[in-house]
């Protein structure tokens, strides 16, 4: 009997389509897909779930501001154009599966009727504070200087009929799941856990609501609607079929191998949900890793803060496996780290392009041009290729030691050990210099390139999950067949025929224009700072009244533009001579360069107020004030002249 395949489950945050997901949600994405692929490659039978949360009062309150159904809503964000599911094929995200609410609800209610049956939960009335954004509920004690501890924003008082999950009975066996097992990781978040909530006092988790409807109603309590953390923890399972007919996976993949979470929802993970699972009799997963956040000039990114980084923008300006790439090598997975265009724009020059770009397209062309793009079968191996070629060998299984902890970083830095290892033995070897006389150097000269090609070829196999697209594209530029390409191979040494045929062929990495690339992203970043900003803002009336005779002292008139000209040395002023039907030119001095040409103005009819005390600007003088109408539009100030209709003649009185 065929022996059957190991597996391996693993998962991302399912994360909540109230906005366009960011940099640090594809962080966590990329991270999960380059482990899917690795355990894929490895021959795992592999799960790989990601989704979307899409219940909760912060959807049903911005789907009431956008004026639409909160399914119409989320419907959107999730498989609208540009959306998650879309921003997730850009991204070459290989995921088996992807959870919506639609399937789960029923299986969702089937588990908060278990555990209530169980007398794990209970009806009482709640008391305390409640984070909208993050939809957490916090006593008084837990909030810092009056705010989210999580998120520091404003809590809303929240006071109602509610039903408790007794999460303080589970405090003991979860104290002891985290600090005797490692079920989290890494190690820091454990102290985190126990210091901050546990050892404190765990008290009773408030499950669910009644203010709003979006959600999981709990059946046999109409109006109550089931807490969004108890039905989103619960998709790791229902996903697979836990009480619905859609799948019928259970079984064969819970308990999951890992939870890939980030820090901020790591309590929900490696608290509530251990203690859940305990409540309803249910395996627990193997591991929560909690990762670290990617930060924005050292804080952290948010829509409301306007410093979001779209990788639409970068996926589609630098290519999706240079930024998949940039994210797992650059960020040590477990801590936060700082992003910033200049970081990936440098990871793609220095190892994308050179480094690795480099190796290959080197090695190619000169296959190509020393032996008509075969290498013979001959070979002349010296003491001086020995080290290349042990660390090639072993290249794998440190490889594997890094990825099995998650470290990417480090699993990557190690491949890039290799990749300066090889680019350093063409110097030692030169090839230029044996190929000058081939008859006597041909045999060495065709065992440097066959060096070379095989410590690329054992890089690429290992950089397969990370650069899935450009790997298949590199295989073919060297000559590697199938059978190379695999998990097994990049162990063997000498595993590439003898006698390969690569083959030069585009770039795979295109070196970065770093000046030009800069000024584009940040030109797009401010535009869509602007576009999130409010499309029209006026100012605010002023509340302070005037009297009538007050108003009236004011003196508007229609005047005409005969000559409209810029004021020498100063970027804002231009200088008006002005028909007012007096038969005296009035000159006036505007601000207001930026908005119009002078020449177009001419001939214009305006409004002014003419009896202002004359103002001296740029020594010239100004008698009155052309009146205009401002507004912001995106942050933008914007001016308009109010211009009148032609037929009206100069002088006329304003009233
Ligand atoms: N819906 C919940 C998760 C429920 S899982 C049962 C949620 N959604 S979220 O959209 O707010 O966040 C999803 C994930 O994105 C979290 O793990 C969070 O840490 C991660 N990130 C959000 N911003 C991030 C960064 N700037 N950097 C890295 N990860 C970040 O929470």
């Amino acid at each position: 009997m065929a022996e059957e395949k190991k597996k391996f489950y693993i998962t991302t945050p399912i994360y909540y389509p109230s906005d366009k997901l960011h940099i640090g949600h594809t962080y966590c994405t990329v991270a999960a897909d380059a482990m899917a692929r690795y355990k894929r490659m490895q021959g795992y039978d592999v799960m790989f779930l990601t989704g979307t949360d899409e219940h909760g009062q912060k959807i049903e309150d911005k789907a009431k501001e956008a004026g639409i159904t909160p399914q119409q809503f989320v419907d959107n964000i999730v498989a609208g154009p540009k959306g998650i599911v879309d921003l997730w094929k850009l991204m070459n995200i290989s995921n088996d599966r992807f959870i919506r609410d639609d399937y789960h609800v029923g299986a969702v209610q089937k588990i908060f009727k278990k555990m209530y049956d169980k007398g794990d939960i209970y009806k009482g009335k709640y008391v305390g504070k409640y984070c909208k954004p993050c939809e957490s509920f916090w006593t008084e004690s837990q909030l810092v200087d009056g705010k989210c501890p999580d998120c520091g924003r404003e809590c809303q008082d929240a006071e109602e009929e509610a039903y408790f999950f007794r999460l303080s009975k589970y405090a003991k066996p979860v104290q002891d799941l985290l600090e005797n097992t490692d079920f989290l990781e890494p190690r820091s978040r454990v102290n985190e856990m126990v210091n901050n909530f546990i050892k404190p006092g765990l008290e009773d988790l408030c499950v669910s609501r009644t203010s709003f409807t979006w959600g999981v109603p709990v059946d046999f309590d109409p109006g109550h609607v089931v807490y969004v953390w108890v039905d989103a923890l619960f998709n790791y399972t229902t996903a697979l079929g836990l009480f619905n007919d859609k799948y019928d996976d259970y079984e064969k993949f819970w308990p999951a191998d890992v939870h890939f979470v980030g820090k901020e929802i790591v309590r929900f993970h490696s608290i509530i949900w251990p203690a859940m699972l305990m409540s309803m009799g249910m395996p627990l997963p193997k591991k929560v890793y909690g990762h670290g956040w990617l930060l924005l000039d050292g804080g952290k990114m948010s829509k409301s803060k306007g410093n979001v980084v779209d990788p639409y923008i970068l996926a589609e300006k630098f290519g999706t496996d240079a930024l998949r790439f940039f994210l797992l090598r650059t960020f040590p997975f477990g801590s936060d780290g700082n992003f910033s265009n200049e970081s990936l724009i440098n990871t793609i020059n220095v190892d994308l392009a050179n480094d690795l770009g480099n190796l290959v397209s080197r090695t190619t062309a000169m296959v190509g041009k020393y032996f008509d793009g075969k290498l013979p079968a001959e070979r002349q191996v010296e003491e001086m290729d020995q080290e290349l070629i042990q660390m090639a060998s072993t290249l794998r299984d440190k490889y594997e030691g890094h990825m099995e902890r998650y470290a990417f970083q480090d699993a990557l830095a190690e491949i890039f050990k290799v990749i300066a290892r090889a680019n350093k033995y063409i110097d030692e070897t030169a090839p230029w210099a044996l190929a000058r006389d081939m008859e006597a150097n041909g045999t060495r000269l065709a065992t440097v390139m066959y060096h070379l090609l095989e410590t690329t070829r054992i890089c690429g196999v290992l950089l397969t999950p990370f650069m899935p697209e450009s790997m298949e594209k590199l295989f073919q530029q060297i000559g590697a067949c199938e059978a190379c390409q695999t998990w097994e191979s990049a162990a063997k040494w000498g595993s590439l025929s003898a006698t390969a045929a690569p083959t030069k062929g585009e770039n795979l990495f295109p070196r970065v224009d770093a000046e030009k690339a800069i000024a584009e992203l940040d030109a797009a970043a401010e535009a869509a700072r602007k576009a999130a900003l409010p499309p029209i803002e006026v100012e605010p009336f002023v509340e302070e009244k005037v009297d009538f005779d007050t108003f009236c002292k004011s003196d508007f008139r229609v005047v005409k533009v005969k000559d409209c000209v810029p004021v020498k040395k100063s970027a804002k002023l231009l200088c008006f001579t002005l028909d007012d039907g007096t038969g005296v030119d009035r000159q006036i001095l505007s601000g207001i360069a930026q908005y119009y040409k002078p020449e177009e103005l001419v001939g214009k009819t305006l409004a002014a107020i003419v009896n202002l005390p004359p103002r001296k600007m740029m020594g010239k003088d100004s008698c009155g004030m052309l009146l205009s109408a401002v507004h912001t539009e995106h942050g933008e100030e914007k001016l308009h002249l109010v211009m009148l209709d032609d037929a009206i003649p100069a002088g006329a009185k304003l009233c």
